[in-house]
C-alpha cells in the first residue's frame, strides 16, 4: 500500500529527532565537562535616573542601573567606568558576579586596600549595566537597533560623569557583544571585552535586519582599532555554537592587524574548563579574571599595546607567549658548585630541590638532530618559568638556556644563552584518578604547571663545541619540582583516515613509555566541529609501575589556533572526547580555519607508560550526533519547507496536464514513493560540490559529511508527514464546531467582493499603523485552517465524494481561458448529473489546493514566529508606546491575505490558468522557493520568506488577478449554461 512510506518517514524522523535530542544532552555533559565555582556577592543597585528622556526617548523603555557592593562601594562614582550589556532575555543584574569580584580584589575588607594595589596608581571600579526588560534581542533587528542606540547615549551620559577623556571598557555577554563591537568606531570606548558572544554567525536567523548589523559589524572587527577579546565557554554552550564565537584574527602579512584575542575558557589558564552560555558571567575562576583585567585596564592609558598585553598577561590560554621576564640575561658558568653536568641522562628530574644551581643536560651532535629534530621540554611545579606560574607565592624560579663550551678544555666553562620559547604556558596538573575539572568546583589557583617547549637550534659548526641544555633553578625551598628532557618532536600516524574510523577504531602503541612530550599526529583524520573522536586508554595486564607521577599524562588537544581542551589521558571515565570548533557549518572563518588532521600531544613527567600501553581512536557517534543536532535545526526547518514546496510543484504538475488537483495526502504518498528517493540521491551528489560554506548543509563538499544531506532530507520530509498528521488533528475539531454552527462558508460573491476591499484597506492601514505584519500573516494561517477545516467537513458530509483516482467524471475546463475546452461529456450521462459531479469536482479541487496551501503556510510559520514573540514581550514589557519599526510592510502579508480570502469566499476555480502558461507554468515559482529553501535558507532562512512572499504574489497575480477585484467571474453553472 503506498501509504506505507509515509507511515515509515514521519515516525522515522520523531525517532531521529529523540535521538539528536539525547545525544545533545549527552553532549552538555560530557564533551566539555563545566567545573566552576558559585560566586557570592553582595549586591545593590542603583537607578541612574538622571539618565533620562532628555538624553534618549528610549529612557522610558530602558534603563541604567550602577552596581554596588553593600557595604564595600560608597554610593556615588570613585573610579574607572566599566559598561555591562545583557544579552538576549538577559537581565541588568547579571553584572554582580564579574562587579562584586572587582570590589573584592581591589579591597580586602570595606574601605583598606588590597596589598597588590596599595602600592599602585589603580582606582577601583564603576560597573554600570543597561537594563533591557528582558528583551529577545537575538530574534528581532530592530530590538537590537533600539538597545545599541540607547547603550551609546549610556556611554555618553557615563562619561560625563567623568573628568574630559575618560574612556569605558564595555563589556557584552551573549548578543550584548554584537551590541559592544556594534558601538565602534568610538574614541570613548577603551576595550571590549564579549564573553559567549556569537560574533560571526546569527544564532537565529529569521530576521534579514540581524544580518544587517551582522554584516557592519564584520567590517568593524576586521579594522576597528579598539582592542576586542572574546571569551568562549565551548562544547558546554548549548545555546550557540561556539565557533561563531571565533574572532576573525590576525594574519602574518598584516602586522597593524588591531587586536583581536578569542579565549576559550577550556585553554583559560586555571580555568580549564568548558562554561555553560549563563554561567559565563558567574563562573569563578572566570570571573575573577575578566574583573583582574578590567582593573589593571583602567591604569593601561590609551596604548592598544598596553592593553594588549594586559588581557594576554590575565586572559590568557597559552596560544601566545607571555612577555618575557627581565631576568633572562646569559650565563657564565665559571664557578664549578655552580652547576651540575647530568651524565648521558635522557631527563632531569628535580624534587625537592633547595638553592640556586644549573643542570646542564648534554644535547645530541648536529647530524643526529638533522635526522630526528628536537624539542627541549621543561616542566615546573610550585614555582615559576621565565616569570610564568601558577598564583602562588612559591619562590622557585626557573629559565632554561643553551649552553656551549669548546670541547677540548680539561676544565670546562659553559657560556649560556637564553632559549626562547616555542610555547610557554600553564597546564592543569590534577590529581591521577580524580574527575578532572572537578564539578561545581573547578581548578585551584594554586594548581597546574608550566610548560615549555623549544625547538632545539642545529648549529653546523659544533665540531669543537659541547653543547648542553641549561636549565637553572633559583631559590628552591623544596617544594618544587622540575622535570626537563629532550623529546621527539612529532610522531606521525598515517595508517587510519577518518573513512576507516566509520568502521573500526584504530589502536597506537607508545613508542617510548618515558616521553615528557608526545605529539601524535593522524594526518588522513580531519578535524571538524561535525565530528567527535574518542581516546580510550589501553591499559596493560600488570599493576602500573609508578604510584605518584609528578605530572600525570595529559592531553593538550589544539584543534584550532584560538582552541585547546585538556584532557587527563588516562581518565577514569575512559571516554575521552576530542572535539573541535572550526571549521564549521555556516560559518566562514577568518583567516580559514585550519582542515587540519586531528593532533594532540600528552605531556607527562616521564610517566606516560606507567599505566597505559597506548590509546585506540574511534568516532563517538552519540557525541557526534549530538554535534548534528545543534548545528542543524535551522537547516530542517527550511528543508521541510522545501519539501512542501516540492510536493506542491508535483501537484500543480498535475493539475497542468488536466488531471485533477490530487489530495495532499496522495501528493505526500506520491513524494513519498518517488520524488523522495530522487532527491535522496541528488541530495547526496549536491553534498559533494564544494559550495561556498553560506550553502546548502556548509560543509563545502567535504565527503565525509555527503551522507548528512540525505539524513537531513529524511528528518525534514518525515516532519513535514507529522505536521500533516497534527494539522489534520487541529482541523478536525475545528470543522466539527463549525458545522454545529451550521454556518455556511460559500457566500455568493458580487456581494462580498465591495466589503473584501474596505476590510482588507483596514487590515493593510492596521497593519502599516500598528500591528506588525508578523502578527497579519498568523491571521491569515488561521483564518486559512478554519476554511480548510469546514471545506473538509463539507466534503465529507456530501459523502459521495469522487475520489480524484476515479476518472468516472471527466473534468471540465472553464472556457475563454486557455480556449483548449476539453470538454469530453459522455452522451449518456444525464446533463445535470454531470453538473453536479463537476461543481463536486471543483469543490474538492478547491479544497485540495487549499490544503496544499495550508502545510505551506504552516511551515512558513516558524520563520515568523519569533519576531511574533518579540512583539506580544515588548508589549508587555514596554507597553503601546514603542515604536516597531520597520514591521509595517504589508506588502510581506499581502499575497497571503489576498489569497486566504479569495479562498474562504470562492467558490469558482481557485487558481486559473493563463494562455502563456503553457510555454512557462507558474509553478515553476514553486521550484524557486523551493531551491531557496535548500541552498540559502540554511543559512538565511529569512530569504525563504522572501522567496515564498514573491512566489505567492506573482501566483496570486497570475492565476487569481482580476477575479478577486470582481473583474470576469467564471463561474461552473454559468459556464455549462
Ligand atoms: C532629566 O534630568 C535632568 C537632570 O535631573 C533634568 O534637569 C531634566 O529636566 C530631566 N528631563 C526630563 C524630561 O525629565
Ligand atoms: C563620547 O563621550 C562624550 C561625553 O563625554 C560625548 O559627548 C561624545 O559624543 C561621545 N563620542 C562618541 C563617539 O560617542
Amino acid at each position: 500500500m503506498p501509504a506505507s512510506h509515509t507511515l515509515i518517514l514521519g515516525p522515522l524522523s520523531l525517532i531521529a529527532l529523540v535521538l539528536f535530542y539525547l545525544a545533545a544532552g549527552d553532549i552538555a555533559e560530557n564533551l566539555s565537562p563545566q567545573g566552576c565555582r558559585m560566586s557570592w556577592m553582595s549586591p545593590s543597585y542603583v537607578l541612574q535616573s538622571k539618565f533620562n528622556t532628555s538624553w534618549t526617548p528610549l529612557a522610558r523603555r530602558y534603563s541604567l542601573w550602577l552596581y554596588r557592593e553593600v557595604g564595600w562601594d560608597p554610593n556615588q562614582i570613585q573610579g574607572t567606568p566599566v559598561l555591562f550589556i545583557p544579552g538576549n532575555a538577559g537581565s541588568s543584574h547579571q553584572v554582580r558576579s564579574i562587579a562584586s569580584s572587582a570590589t573584592r580584589q581591589f579591597y580586602t575588607s570595606p574601605y583598606v586596600l588590597a596589598p597588590e594595589f596599595a602600592s599602585r596608581t589603580l582606582k577601583p571600579l564603576d560597573f554600570f549595566a543597561v537594563e533591557f526588560n528582558e528583551d529577545l534581542s537575538a530574534f528581532h533587528g530592530p530590538t537590537l537597533d533600539s538597545q545599541i542606540t540607547y547603550t551609546s547615549h549610556a556611554i555618553s551620559y557615563i562619561l560625563s560623569l567623568y573628568p574630559l577623556n575618560t574612556q569605558i571598557i564595555v563589556m557584552g555577554h551573549s548578543m550584548g557583544g554584537i551590541v559592544a563591537t556594534s558601538l565602534l568606531p568610538s574614541s570613548n570606548i577603551s576595550t571590549i571585552i564579549t564573553m559567549s558572544t556569537p560574533h560571526t554567525l546569527p544564532p537565529a536567523r529569521f530576521d534579514s535586519r540581524i544580518e544587517k548589523i551582522y554584516t557592519k559589524a564584520q567590517r568593524t572587527l576586521a579594522s576597528d582599532p579598539t582592542p576586542i577579546i572574546s571569551l568562549c565557554g565551548g562544547a558546554t554552550d548549548m545555546m550557540i555554537p561556539s565557533e561563531s564565537c571565533i574572532l576573525p584574527t590576525d594574519t602574518p602579512a598584516a602586522d597593524d592587524f588591531p587586536f583581536r584575542r578569542t579565549v576559550f575558557t577550556s585553554a583559560l589558564e586555571g580555568a580549564w574548563t568548558g562554561v555553560g552560555h549563563r554561567e559565563m558571567v558567574w563562573c569563578h575562576q572566570v570571573r575573577w579574571r575578566v574583573a583582574r583585567a578590567a582593573l589593571e585596564l583602567g591604569g593601561a592609558g590609551t596604548s592598544p599595546t598596553g592593553k594588549a598585553d594586559i588581557l594576554d598577561t590575565w586572559l590568557r590560554d597559552g596560544h601566545v607567549l607571555p612577555p618575557i621576564a627581565a631576568d633572562s640575561d646569559g650565563l657564565t658558568l665559571d664557578d664549578p658548585a655552580a652547576y651540575k653536568i647530568m651524565p648521558e641522562a635522557n631527563h632531569l628530574v628535580l624534587l625537592r630541590h633547595r638553592g640556586s644551581r644549573t643542570f646542564l643536560l648534554p644535547l645530541p651532535r648536529a647530524e643526529r638532530l638533522v635526522e630526528t629534530p628536537l624539542k627541549a621540554v621543561v616542566f615546573v611545579g610550585m614555582g615559576s618559568l621565565l616569570g610564568l606560574g601558577p598564583r602562588t607565592d612559591i619562590p622557585l624560579r626557573v629559565s632554561v638556556f643553551l649552553c656551549t663550551a669548546s670541547s677540548g678544555a680539561e676544565e670546562v666553562t659553559p657560556q649560556c644563552s637564553p632559549l626562547k620559547p616555542s610555547l610557554l604556558k600553564l597546564i592543569p596538573n590534577p590529581i591521577p584518578g580524580t574527575v578532572f575539572p572537578a564539578p561545581n568546583e573547578g581548578t585551584d589557583e594554586s594548581e597546574g604547571a608550566v610548560a615549555f617547549e623549544a625547538d632545539v637550534p642545529v648549529e653546523d659548526d659544533d665540531a669543537g663545541l659541547k653543547r648542553w641544555l641549561g636549565v637553572r633553578a633559583d631559590d628552591g625551598d623544596g617544594l618544587g619540582w622540575v622535570v626537563g628532557g629532550l623529546s621527539k618532536r612529532e610522531e606521525v600516524v598515517a595508517a587510519p583516515s577518518s573513512l576507516s574510523l566509520l568502521f573500526r577504531k584504530v589502536d597506537v602503541l607508545f613508542s617510548d613509555k618515558a616521553a615528557l612530550r608526545s605529539h601524535f599526529v593522524f594526518p588522513n583524520i580531519i578535524s571538524n566541529a561535525l565530528i567527535v573522536y574518542r581516546y580510550t586508554p589501553i591499559r596493560p595486564a600488570e599493576d602500573p609501575w609508578c604510584s605518584d607521577p609528578l605530572l600525570a599524562p595529559m592531553i593538550s588537544h589544539t584543534s584550532h589556533p584560538a582552541e585547546t581542551h585538556y584532557f587527563p589521558a588516562n581518565a577514569p571515565t575512559d571516554r575521552i572526547l576530542l572535539h573541535s570548533h572550526a571549521p564549521a557549518p555556516y560559518v566562514a572563518s577568518n583567516p580559514p580555519a585550519p582542515r587540519g588532521p586531528l593532533n594532540f600531544v600528552i605531556y607527562s613527567s616521564g610517566t606516560l607508560g606507567c599505566d597505559m600501553l597506548g590509546f585506540s581512536i574511534g568516532i563517538d557517534w552519540s557525541a557526534t550526533l549530538g554535534r548534528w543536532a545543534s548545528r542543524f535545526p535551522a537547516t530542517l526547518v527550511s528543508w521541510a519547507i522545501g519539501v512542501v514546496a516540492v510536493t506542491l510543484f508535483t501537484a500543480w504538475g498535475a493539475e497542468d496536464r488536466n488531471i485533477p488537483m490530487p489530495s495532499v495526502k496522495d501528493s505526500l504518498s506520491y513524494y513519498g514513493q518517488h520524488t523522495f528517493r530522487k532527491l535522496l540521491l541528488a541530495s547526496f551528489v549536491v553534498a559533494f560540490i564544494a559550495l561556498p560554506v553560506d550553502y546548502y548543509i556548509g560543509t563545502r563538499g567535504g565527503p565525509l559529511f555527503a551522507p548528512l544531506a540525505p539524513l537531513l532530507l529524511l528528518v525534514a520530509s518525515g516532519l513535514v508527514y507529522v505536521s500533516w498528521w497534527v494539522l489534520m488533528c487541529l482541523m478536525w475539531p475545528i470543522g466539527a464546531l463549525g458545522s454545529l454552527f451550521g454556518r455556511s462558508r460559500v457566500r455568493e460573491s458580487p456581494s462580498v467582493r465591495r466589503s473584501t476591499i474596505v476590510s482588507m484597506g483596514l487590515i493593510f492601514a492596521l497593519i502599516f499603523l500598528f500591528v506588525p505584519w508578523q502578527v497579519a500573516y498568523l491571521g491569515c494561517w488561521l483564518i486559512h485552517l478554519i476554511t480548510c477545516a469546514s471545506s473538509a467537513q463539507q466534503i465529507y458530509q456530501l459523502g459521495s465524494t469522487p475520489t480524484p483516482s476515479v476518472t468516472a467524471i471527466p473534468l471540465i475546463r472553464i472556457a475563454g481561458v486557455d480556449g483548449d475546452v476539453q470538454e469530453e461529456k459522455p452522451e449518456e450521462v444525464p446533463n445535470h448529473e454531470a453538473q453536479r459531479g463537476a461543481v463536486q469536482q471543483h469543490r474538492l479541487d478547491n479544497h485540495n489546493h487549499n490544503m496544499h496551501l495550508l502545510l505551506l503556510m504552516t511551515w512558513l510559520l516558524p520563520l515568523v514566529a519569533p519576531v511574533l514573540a518579540v512583539w506580544v514581550r515588548t508589549l508587555l514589557t514596554a507597553g503601546l508606546t514603542t515604536p516597531f519599526d520597520g514591521d509595517h510592510d504589508f506588502l510581506n502579508v499581502a499575497p497571503f491575505l489576498v489569497l486566504v480570502d479569495f479562498a474562504s469566499w470562492n467558490t469558482n476555480v481557485l487558481f486559473e490558468r493563463q494562455r502563456f502558461e503553457r510555454a512557462l507554468s507558474a509553478r515553476w515559482l514553486l521550484a524557486v522557493l523551493a531551491g531557496t529553501a535548500f541552498f540559502v535558507g540554511p543559512r538565511r532562512a529569512y530569504s525563504v520568506f522572501d522567496a515564498a512572499k514573491i512566489a505567492v504574489g506573482l501566483i496570486v497575480m497570475i492565476r487569481v488577478g482580476r477575479r478577486y477585484w470582481g473583474g470576469a467571474g467564471w463561474s461552473v453553472d454559468s459556464n455549462d449554461r
